[in-house]
């Protein structure tokens, strides 16, 4: 029995036609994607077009009905879980490449480009994103300007935020916010359309966006370090960006305890073999000149930090195999969450400088709370983004997971990190916003919120 009543499911159905909408029925057949809530609304609606959204949203406003925006569904902080007598917004109609403008360096894309499709309708520009993330096949660009997505090229390129120039959006009561210039100088006052990174669809709909590009980086060279610290880790990191014949692509810190269980679990012990040490560091370069001898150049560039005893050991992949497979063991992290009894996930940020004592320290908290309890820690290096599952092959008591959850968050905002790094607030990490925000940035998003949805229908339950 849906919540909604029989004249508004026809009146929403009618707006995007015949094939615009799946009933509760048809969203059971449906990937639910990262959250398991995702598609408990009673019905999803896809419309084709900004208009579509806006006539949605006007019906929806005027008749108390709850909106959920979903783009990929590959969130994971539980930004669109959706439940009975909530409409769900679907944008994978929403997928068009509008414009791609290789001079401007621009893209014009609808919010339900997938990020594979449009890098993809980017390469025979030889331009780039400027972001990436594994999620890529099913991250829609919409998404991930509503949850502000990072991955693994934000220390180039900055997050979401830092690569839209302009945005479209359908406000909650169906009105539609046009802020598109094509160039990245505009003050023209209150930068509204910033408000919609990270809204996670608490303030409208974004419906397309106008992107900054980059160039592609060529052929790039992938290796694996061995060392012993973080410290070392970001040293290797600096002087691998401060060598002027490379390009430093990605850098990616892996703890010995994550790397290894992976690697296990997925069968390529192997890889690893060359060391066996406290910190696995899987760096990406490309050459910047053509004609060298990349190999020949690192090798000798990093001789003095491998002599410092910075660098244990170093291997590097000599074929698209073992490029893979040294991306698989940073990828494939979810292979431990799903072995574990017990997982908790975490996605957080800390100061460079501070990695080592935060994760010495996180662990000596963990000890005293169970000496079961396991850290798995890697992340983007560069950002100081750490993805951290926590967890113990038995059940753990709510009290304890509340202990590990303040253990993990509570000294990040004194040290100048934060508690949700790349994956946002969504509904898993209200408390912690609570918790841990600032008052006075509290009060100014509840008036935020307050002055974009007075009725509080769009994505409710999200943020705040
Ligand atoms: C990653 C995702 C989970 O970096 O953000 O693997
Ligand atoms: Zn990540």
């Amino acid at each position: 029995m849906s919540n909604i009543s029989t004249a508004s499911m026809d009146a929403l159905k009618f707006i995007v036609g015949d094939q615009g909408y799946r009933d509760h029925l048809a969203l059971e057949l449906l990937d639910p994607g990262f959250h398991k809530d995702n598609l408990q609304a009673d019905l999803a609606l896809l419309p084709q077009t900004t208009e579509h959204v806006a006539e949605i949203l006007k019906y929806c406003y005027e008749n108390d009905i709850a909106i959920v925006p979903q783009g990929g569904r590959s969130g994971l902080a539980g930004g669109c879980t959706s439940r009975s007598g909530q409409v769900i917004v679907m944008t994978d109609k929403l997928d068009r490449i509008v414009e791609i403008d290789p001079h401007e360096r621009i893209a014009i894309v609808e919010a339900g480009v997938t990020l594979q499709a449009l890098q993809d309708a980017l390469e025979k520009y030889d331009l780039s994103v400027g972001i990436d993330l594994g999620a890529r096949g099913t991250a829609t660009i919409g998404g991930m300007v509503a949850t502000n997505a990072g991955g693994m090229e934000a220390f180039r390129y900055g997050s979401m935020r830092q690569r839209i120039v302009g945005l479209t959006a359908v406000l909650p009561d169906g009105k539609i916010l046009k802020d598109m210039p094509r160039v990245a100088k505009c003050n023209e006052g209150y930068d509204i359309k910033q408000l919609f990174c990270g809204a996670e669809g608490t303030l409208g709909i974004i419906t397309s966006v106008i992107l900054q590009l980059e160039s592609s980086s060529s052929y790039a060279t992938t290796m694996l370090a061995a060392c012993p610290n973080a410290k070392a880790a970001v040293k290797i990191f600096r002087h691998l960006q401060n060598t002027c014949e490379l390009e430093l692509l990605r850098g990616e810190i892996m703890w010995r305890e994550y790397a290894h269980k992976v690697a296990d679990k997925i069968s390529l012990k192997q890889v690893l073999n060359f060391c066996d040490s406290p910190f696995y560091v899987l760096y990406e370069v490309s050459p910047r000149i053509t004609n060298i001898e990349l190999d020949e150049m690192l090798a000798e560039s990093l001789m003095p930090l491998m002599e410092s005893g910075d660098v244990f050991d170093l291997i590097v992949a000599s074929s698209e195999r073992e490029r893979d497979e040294i991306w698989r063991i940073r990828e494939d992290s979810f292979v431990i969450d799903h072995g574990l009894d017990t997982s908790l996930w975490y996605d957080v940020s800390v100061p460079l400088s501070q990695l080592d004592n935060y994760a010495e320290q996180l662990q000596q908290q963990l000890i005293l709370l169970d000496t079961d309890i396991n850290a798995y820690i890697m992340g983007h290096l560069g950002d100081g983004n750490l993805h951290m599952t926590i967890g113990a092959d038995k059940p753990l008591r709510a009290e304890i997971q509340n202990a590990i959850s303040a253990a993990v968050e509570a000294g990040l905002k004194s040290i100048g990190g934060s508690f949700s790094a790349e994956h946002g607030i969504g509904t898993d990490k209200r408390k912690s916003l609570q918790a841990y925000g600032d008052p006075e940035k509290l009060k100014l998003m509840k008036l935020i919120k307050k002055a974009f949805d007075p009725k509080g229908l769009m994505n409710p339950g999200k943020i705040i």
